[in-house]
Parts: C-alpha cells; structure tokens; sequence
C-alpha cells in the first residue's frame, strides 16, 4: 500500500525506532498521544494488517450483514447469495454517503439513500434511477462496484486487509496467532452470542492492548473484585508460572502457563478422565484442555492460560470465553467491542448462564474493566501534558532474566515470572510496523521470535 503522506514525512525510520527502546524498555509517550502518529498508524498498522471482522457464526444466511471497521474505514462483512463471505467498503461509489446505517441485519441489497444507487450482495451496482434518462445510457456500472477489502479465515474467524501484497492470513497469524484462535476452538465448536457489546474509553487503543500481557496489574487494580468475592486471584494469576509466548508481526500471548510437568501428567490423561477432573475444579478455574487442544495450540502453546492478542487489536480472554476488539478512534479514544463465545452444543440455559458471567467479568458491566478503564484513560491523559509527555514509560520489568526456547510446534516461549516481555514485544513490533513503508519491507525488517537470553 502506497502512503507517502505529510505523516509519513513527518517521521522517518531512525525517529519512528527510537520511539521505543526494547534494550531498556523505554517507550516515548508521545506514541499514546500523538496525533500525527496515530494518521500513520492507520495506513501503516490498520490498513496493512489483517482485522478481525467477524466469525463465521455471525452470518448465518445469505444477505446476513453486520458492519466492522479497517482502522477508520467502515466495512460491511456480508454472506452473499452464493454463500460466500466478503467485505465491502461501505461507502456509496456515487457521492460517498454511508449505504448502510445498521449494524447488522439481513438484506437483498443495498440501497443508497442519497440518490439511490442499488448494489447486490457482492457489491455489484445494479440499479441507478435515471440510468437512461439523467445520465443518457452513459454511467460504466461495471466500474462503479462497491470497494473491496482482502477476506480470508481460519477456524471460521474471518480477517480482512486493505493490503493487496499482505501475506495470506495463515502466514500473518503464524504460530502464536493461530495458537491465540485455537485456544478459542480449544473444547470444540464455538458460536458468537448474539449482541456485541459497545464502549468508548478515552484511552490510547495500545494502552488498552498492552494491559491485556500485564498481570502485575492483576492484584492491585482488581483488589475490589477480589473482596467482594467475585474473583479468587490467587487461583488465576499464578505469578511464578507464568507463558509468554512471542511471534511474528507482534502477535503474542502472555499470562499463566501450567508447568511442563504438570502438562505431561494431562498428556497421560484420556478426554473423559480430564473431563472430570475439570468438573471437580473450582468456578473460574480454566478447564483442562481434551487431546485435540494440542493441534490446535501447539504441544507447548497447550500450556498456556494467557492471553493472547492477535496484532495489532483482537484479544482473546480468560482461555477464549470472550473476544475485544479495540478499535482505534484517534489517539485519545478506543471503541471496545466484546464478543462472548459459547460452545455451539450447549443447550440453551447453559449459553445464557456463561452469557450472564461474562456480561459481568469484561465488557462495559463487566467488574474488571471498569477498574482498568481508568488507568488507562489517566495513562494517556497523562501522556499529552508538555511536562508530562517527556517522561516515558517504564516497560524493564524481566528484562535480561530469562530465556526464550522453541516448542515442537515452532512455539517461541518464556517461562519465568511475571514480566514486561509480552509488552515490549508489542512495542518492538509497533515500531517495526510503523517505519516500513510496505509489506515488503516489513517481511524484511521485522524481528523473528527471540530465542535465548531475553
Ligand atoms: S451518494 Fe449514494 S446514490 Fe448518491
Ligand atoms: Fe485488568
């Protein structure tokens, strides 16, 4: 993708690299609030990369639509008639206007209502009052079809770019990606519950990502949860046996690992036998995986209970029970939108009852997020003062103490203390992104997992 903008001018590489230290963790807070970076963010991060749109699960029939976003561009996911899924820029060819104003629904076409234009399914324009009239049999319909963005899926989560030479999405997700979505899939078919639910929070869209590796948090922040009996900390956090799995383009997954040890007695295991060990567990305990996890996540990526983070802004929680997205909306604000994920065989009493838990975890009801909301509001308020701005931010923690070993699977992993490693690497990435002014010099610039001293 060509960009060559007044920001992309405003930054060259050696300014762009020196925003974020990975050899000390330093990171300028001018990349939480500057205004010109977050223009080139979204022609060089969104625009390239490939976004979650939506699972297959969401469009169910042919004309089921729902509307998602590339950066800042407005996208309709749509289930044409020949069952295929495709994404549609959803703006009208004729005078720009927005032709679709629901969030979702099922439709035959789309109809513009300035003047209206009609477009099928697939994006064709099919209709145009005045054809042979006003326009005197001249308009090329032909030419004038819906932009479309690059679409492709893995495990029924559909992607799409705007890049033309982006990698296919399998090669974008790489291990740790695929092993994030995997970990989703892990107990078997999933569905999407109806209704994602929508926030604003006036915060940096990567302050809200980087939180997502952050477990040092955990205790301090989610204190109030603890007390009030909604969350036994000490049974999720495990701080001395904790994952962090790196990969490339910046995907990551970062939180508690169960030890290898204790892995390959669940290896010993048969499905029924983990199945009721699972069941003897406490509430929010994470289920123990059944054998088929491991192709999926990996004979090591089984091990972890983190969270992963699809780069640059699709988070996996709490071992795939719920999914953010956190869409950027200039650099001071980020729409959040939750997804819960149910096991498409639960009878329906048991889908509403995990509903009913999530609404009340994450989301805007959810106890956790409304502890972090503020932080990370103040973080970046914080990050826009002229004094304040100058400072940077702190990201050393477990810098120089541990080691990065690779799996069977291809796994890049840290096992060690709770640490910054799933931060820098999200920054190191970020800077990486932002300095390549194509996919192709991306491919060749960008860092490969780490292995050895990290
Ligand atoms: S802007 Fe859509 S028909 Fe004119
Ligand atoms: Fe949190």
């Amino acid at each position: 993708m060509a960009d060559g903008t007044q920001h992309a001018a405003a930054w060259d590489r050696a300014t762009l690299t020196a925003l974020f230290d990975p050899e000390t963790g330093w990171l300028d807070r001018r990349v939480l609030s500057d205004e010109s970076l977050y223009q080139l963010e979204l022609e060089r991060i969104f625009a390239r990369g490939w976004n979650f749109m939506c699972h297959e699960s969401q469009l169910k029939a042919p004309g089921d639509y729902l509307i998602s976003y590339i950066g800042e561009d407005q996208v309709i996911v749509v289930r044409g008639a020949d069952g295929e899924i495709r994404a549609l820029l959803n703006t009208c060819r004729h005078r720009g206007n927005a032709l679709c104003r629901a969030e979702q629904g099922r439709a035959k076409s789309f109809v513009c209502s300035y003047h209206g234009w009609n477009y099928a399914l697939d994006g064709e324009l099919i209709g145009v009052p005045g054809q042979s009239t006003f326009y005197h049999g001249e308009l090329d319909k032909s030419r004038l079809s819906l932009a479309k963005a690059r679409i492709e899926s893995h495990l029924g989560f559909y992607f799409a770019t705007l890049a033309e030479d982006a990698p296919s999405l399998h090669d974008y997700l790489g291990v740790t990606g695929r092993a994030g979505l995997g970990m989703i899939c892990a107990h078997g078919e999933i569905e999407v519950a109806e209704g994602v639910q929508k926030n604003i929070i006036d915060c940096n869209w990567k302050i809200a990502v980087d939180n997502l590796f952050d477990w040092y948090h955990v205790p301090y922040s989610h204190a109030s949860a603890n007390t009030a009996g909604f969350l036994d900390i000490a049974r999720i956090q495990f701080p001395k046996d904790q994952m962090v799995m790196l990969g490339e383009y910046g995907h990551a997954i970062g939180g508690p690992g169960i030890p290898r040890a204790a892995q390959d007695q669940i290896n010993a295991l048969t499905d029924a036998q983990r199945m009721e060990l699972s069941h003897a567990q406490a509430d929010m305990a994470p289920r123990i995986r059944p054998r088929a996890a491991t192709d999926l996540m990996g004979p090591e990526g089984v091990r972890s209970e983190g969270h992963p983070n699809i780069f640059p802004n699709l988070w996996v929680t709490i071992s795939g029970t719920q999914m953010c997205l956190r869409l950027p909306r200039g650099p001071s604000h980020t729409e959040l939108w939750w997804y819960t994920l149910v096991p498409k065989a639960a009878p329906p009493e048991a889908k509403r009852e995990i509903i009913r838990r999530m609404n009340h975890v994450f989301g805007p009801a959810g106890l956790l997020e409304q502890d972090d909301g503020e932080n990370w509001s103040q973080s970046t308020r914080s990050s826009r003062g002229v004094a304040s701005r100058t400072l940077g931010h702190n990201l050393q923690m477990g810098l120089g103490h541990d080691e990065a070993k690779v799996g069977a699977g291809g796994e890049h992993y840290i096992e060690g203390l709770i640490s910054e490693h799933g931060q820098r690497w999200l920054y190191r990435a970020w800077t990486e992104w932002m300095s390549a002014r194509d996919w192709a010099e991306l491919k060749a610039n960008h860092s490969a997992p780490p292995t050895g001293r990290v």
